[in-house]
């Protein structure tokens, strides 16, 4: 099946991968086409050009993409879009005051969304995570990371990572799974360092036997999982093939980034909190940073101090963190808005952000991220608007019309 679509206003991100995610002046650019065509065979892209030089082509369908953007979908690189229940109650005590951090020493936060989900059977925890997945990718989300984190036993863990797997079963947008088991500490457990133990020991090899995930994460955190923790976590998971992918740097900065730059991982996630000694093992290692301005907006933190990455030409990502606790919206067109307003990057640099750069951080750039022959036919056609720039400066508008993930519309 070969679809053309034609008189697209201006067809973005027209780039093939390059080895390395976009940092200096190729961050700051956004390659276009203008008057544009673009015809896909079945899942893949084929050709595009500039109207005037459309040339004689065989194709079973024509969509008129007059006055509309065509740009690649979202890559959500950091969610934990798995999870059963809400955290409402917690939303309501922080308007009446409370901290996030004392919600969670008072037996909320990731323990209480860890109780709910090893009370939800596999069904019903699959039904509420689909509905979820359903909905970002009618906002046009086109490739997804989703997280464990919430079960904390072998059991639920395992429950955790089996809905992704079936949800990677039942959906055609590339889904890679994280395994988180090092979120939080149960009760059960004396330190921190007695859980990671068991997770290492108990946990890890099963889901690693039964290829249950793609990368392997931690909450290095003051109160969650320290250097010593992170770093066992880090190592386990390479001596089973998962790279890391880390949360770090969301409160303290404490030696973490240098951490992870040490052992050179895929990605270090949150950053709110960055010191110059950060950016600085930063630079050193091919990691990439991922700011999740969506949960600084939610829980009224730092935003993440992009700038210093960005003149340190440190590769940067954009995701929505979609979570129960800190971050309930997977919206990524509220986060690249939220990066122009509040972490000042201008429009092109976020949707670099949020497209080819984020496809580096989940190692799919030679899959999805931008507009390339051969590179699957993963993109969303806007409403007809006067610019791209209106994207992110029309927050909270849908600017989306269509979302075409493998060659295909989805439908509502
Ligand atoms: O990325 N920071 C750690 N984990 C999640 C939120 C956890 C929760 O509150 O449920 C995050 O923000
Ligand atoms: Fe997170």
């Amino acid at each position: 099946m070969r679809i053309l679509f034609t008189h697209i206003k201006s067809l973005l991100q027209v780039r093939e991968a390059n080895k390395q995610a976009l940092v200096g002046a190729a961050f700051d650019e956004l390659p276009k086409i203008d008057q544009a065509w673009l015809l896909i065979e079945d899942q893949i892209i084929i050709d595009f050009g500039e109207m005037k030089s459309l040339p004689k082509l065989h194709f079973d369908q024509e969509v008129n993409c007059n006055g509309k953007f065509i740009l690649p979908t979202w890559v959500d690189s950091h969610t934990h879009i798995v999870y059963a229940g809400n955290r409402e109650q917690e939303f309501v005590q922080r308007i009446k005051g409370k901290t996030y951090a004392e919600i969670a020493q008072n037996g909320g936060g990731i323990l209480n969304s860890a109780k709910t989900l090893q009370q939800t059977s596999f069904e019903e925890l699959y039904l509420q995570s689909e509905q979820r997945l359903k909905e970002v990718i009618q906002l046009g989300t086109g490739a997804v990371e989703i997280k464990s984190g919430y079960g904390l036993t072998k059991e639920a863990e395992l429950k955790m990572l089996k809905v992704i797997q079936k949800l990677q079963e039942n959906y055609s947008l590339p889904i890679k799974a994280s395994f988180l088991g090092a979120h939080a500490q149960p009760k059960e457990f004396k330190t921190s360092a007695e859980y990671v133990t068991y997770a290492i020991n108990h946990i890890l090899p099963e889901i690693a036997e039964k290829s249950l995930a793609d990368y392997i994460d931690v909450f290095c955190e003051d109160g969650y999982f320290d250097l010593e923790d992170t770093e066992r976590i880090i190592k386990a998971g390479n001596e089973y093939g998962l790279k890391a992918k880390i949360h770090v740097n969301q409160f303290k900065s404490f030696g973490g980034i240098q951490l992870a730059a040490k052992h050179n991982i895929l990605s270090v996630d949150h950053l709110e909190v960055l010191t110059e000694e950060d950016v600085q093992h930063l630079k050193k290692a091919d990691t990439i940073a991922v700011a999740l301005p969506s949960c600084s907006f939610y829980l009224g933190i730092n935003y993440t101090p992009v700038k210093q990455l960005i003149d340190a030409e440190i590769p940067l990502a954009l995701a929505s963190d979609f979570n129960p606790g800190s971050t309930p919206s997977g919206n990524m067109n509220f986060v690249v808005s939220l990066a122009c307003i509040k972490l000042k990057l201008t429009p092109e640099q976020a949707i670099n952000a949020a497209t080819i750069n984020a496809a580096f951080a989940l190692e799919l750039q030679d899959e999805i991220g931008s507009i390339a022959k051969d590179k699957k036919a993963n993109f969303m056609i806007t409403k007809p608007i006067p610019s791209y720039g209106f994207l992110p400066y029309a927050f909270g508008t849908n600017s989306i019309d269509q979302v075409w993930i493998n060659g295909k519309r989805q439908e509502h």
